[in-house]
């Protein structure tokens, strides 16, 4: 195969050429070959008095310029706060807030390839989402450009910035009032439907207040209704069902002995655990209010593994349905509609796991669930408005990548992706199963190999990758060295396990409805935004909040009930500082205390 020529070769870098190239500059701007040792002549003389008062006029009438521009851009800030074409919305309406964790916009073009080579469709057939982008999201936190999913979430509950780890207090550890508290006080209806633990971070920011997103049992407890204003969500369906079952129980990740699965009955829950009791809710005909359904006892698997556990668990599509039935037919007869969040919580979780076959399906799936609520607003008779965003990108993803030193290919390679039938969380868990039953080296190999072709269809592993794969040392999971194989023969890029700070998309079901969200926004303007929509006083909750006197419902400790405020490691002030940390390749003591690449803070 003829080896293919640079399409761009490389500029010569010498002193030499950056002189030439600043001659070649001079001669760009005066439209004149550049001749410095040129003999002044009285014409060079006032053409030269000539030039310097035309840059005069011009500097002046820049600066002129600029400042009027400043004064129309405040302008249009301000014209933010109207309503636009639609104008201002009366009567009753439904508002559904459609959180994808981690999505960034490369995970998007990613996935649209994934599905057109997939389906053999042609280039505008494009995702759903596509067709429904309205303007970007900021994303930074009060303590870092980089948000974690908790002040990511407490920016669109509260409409405040507030540090990473921070479930809807603000920096000065006090209680911020969420869209949702706000509009259970007003008489909508709430509800809260995601794929991870239902006590993560962005579902606890709208239904809770703790210092740090790590106290899930508590979360778990005043989603409940041990809450300061009482039970204010009627409608949860996700997983983390172990945070509500005592320490005694299996299945339990609870601290303390206490059944909230009891304590929620006592307050009026209908408990549901599995597919069968969701079933039988028959797409929300018969669904109850309050209703609490918990269908794993974490997180929901990944799509790409869920598909062939159908009778087990139900889809986000599928929550997201009946969720939206039961809230429409349970306010059918009310003068408020509904609130409802639904979250694709886990493309965050495949971002960490740099799973890139994980996320197109986790991103597809959320493509439906927001097609669902799409239709679900054209055919109610109540008007209504879904936004979609998310609260951060993750994993620095790439749609191409550079494997060897000589000149990077264009292009990468969705079959790749296409040929996984499994994630690689999957294939990790499957591997380690194996290796805790068979020390037999031999099999090991077998079975790594076999698995690699079944559950991830690679069928080319090296010695050197399955040696990696069964290092009995490995400082991290396998899952990682499962996906970066497939990454790697797809030629899809990661940056980090953790979060990244661009800007990501948002998406509206109409610029009409959404107008204040069209353009570049700050992450707390999507949080004002939902609260104006129905017209909600979210100050007004966070004063009742900060007043024990009015309180619905009392811990037994008034003044500790939102957790020890102090984590090791948890600035709230200012941004965090270099700490001259380039150079190591990793940290022995994260290492010790976590066994793997921690993916606990999402
Ligand atoms: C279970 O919780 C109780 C307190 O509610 C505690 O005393 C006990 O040590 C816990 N048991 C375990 C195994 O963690
Ligand atoms: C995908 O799987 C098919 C069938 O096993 C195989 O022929 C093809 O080469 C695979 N594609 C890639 C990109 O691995
Ligand atoms: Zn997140
Ligand atoms: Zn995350």
């Amino acid at each position: 195969m003829p080896r293919e020529e640079p399409l761009l070769a490389p500029r010569p870098s010498s002193d030499h050429s950056s002189v030439r190239n600043a001659e070649e500059e001079d001669a760009l701007l005066t439209g004149e070959r550049s001749h410095r040792d040129q003999q002044r002549s009285k014409w060079t003389f006032w053409k030269d008095v000539g030039l310097f008062s035309w840059a005069l006029i011009a500097t002046i009438a820049v600066i002129v310029l600029s400042v009027v521009y400043q004064h129309e851009a405040s302008k249009s800030h301000e014209s933010k706060s109207t309503w636009g074409p639609g104008g201002k919305p009366t009567g009753k309406r439904n508002l559904i807030f459609m959180v994808s964790d981690g999505m960034g916009p490369t995970s998007l073009t990613m996935t649209r390839n994934y599905r057109q080579h997939t389906e053999g469709l042609p280039l505008d057939q494009t995702l759903v989402l596509d067709q429904h982008i309205v303007g970007t999201s900021r994303t930074r936190s009060s303590s870092s450009l980089v948000t974690d999913s908790a002040a990511g979430a407490t920016a669109f509950s509260c409409a405040h910035k507030s540090y990473n780890g921070a479930i809807s207090v603000l920096p000065d550890h006090s209680p911020c009032g969420t869209v949702l508290e706000a509009a259970a006080l007003a008489g909508y209806k709430t509800g809260l439907v995601v794929t991870t633990r239902i006590t993560d971070a962005t579902p606890a920011c709208f239904a809770s207040h703790v210092n740090l997103r790590q106290y899930e049992d508590r979360i778990a407890e005043q989603e409940i209704g041990e809450h300061p204003l009482g039970r204010i969500v009627d409608l949860m369906f996700g997983g983390g069902r172990c945070h509500f079952l005592p320490n005694s129980t299996d299945g339990s990740c609870r601290d303390d002995d206490r059944d909230l699965v009891a304590i929620a009955g006592q307050k009026g829950f209908h408990y549901l655990n599995d597919r069968k009791a969701f079933d039988a809710l028959n797409g929300g005909s018969e669904a109850k209010l309050p209703l609490l359904g918990l269908f794993a006892e974490k997180d929901i698997p990944y799509e790409i593994d869920r598909r062939s556990q159908d009778a087990v668990y139900p889809s986000l599509e599928e929550m997201a349905r009946t969720a939206l039935k039961t809230l429409s037919q349970a306010t059918a007869d009310s003068e408020q509609g509904f609130f409802l969040m639904i979250e694709g919580s886990r493309i965050d979780h495949a971002g960490h796991g740099n799973d890139p076959a994980a996320q197109v399906h986790e991103v597809l799936a959320y493509d439906r669930a927001f097609a669902a609520v799409l239709e679900f607003l054209e055919q109610d008779s109540t008007p209504g408005v879904v936004v979609s965003t998310s609260d951060h990108e993750t994993g620095g993803l790439a749609a191409a990548r550079q494997l060897h030193d000589d000149y990077p290919e264009y292009k990468w390679l969705p079959s790749v992706l296409a040929n996984a039938s499994h994630s690689s969380e999957f294939a990790g868990a499957a591997l380690r199963a194996f290796l805790a039953k068979s020390p037999d080296a031999k099999a090991q190999r077998k079975f790594a190999n076999e698995l690699l072709e079944k559950s991830l269809g690679i069928t080319d592993a090296t010695k050197e990758e399955i040696d990696h794969l069964l290092d009995p040392k490995l400082p991290y999971r396998q899952d990682y060295v499962f996906a970066d194989m497939i990454s790697r023969r797809a030629q899809i890029g990661w940056s980090t396990h953790g979060h990244s700070s661009v800007d990501v998309n948002i998406y509206a079901s109409s610029t009409k409805d959404a107008w204040r969200l069209v353009g570049n926004n700050e992450n707390t303007d999507v949080g004002a935004f939902l609260a104006d929509y129905l017209e909600l006083d979210i100050e007004a909750v966070t004063k009742r909040l900060q007043s024990p006197q009015d309180w619905t419902w009392k811990p037994a400790d008034t003044t500790n009930w939102l957790g020890s405020p102090l984590g090791s490691d948890i600035r709230t002030e200012g941004l965090d500082t270099y700490h001259g940390d380039f150079k190591k390749r990793s940290s022995p003591q994260k290492r010790e205390e976590c066994g793997c690449g921690c993916g606990s803070q999402h």
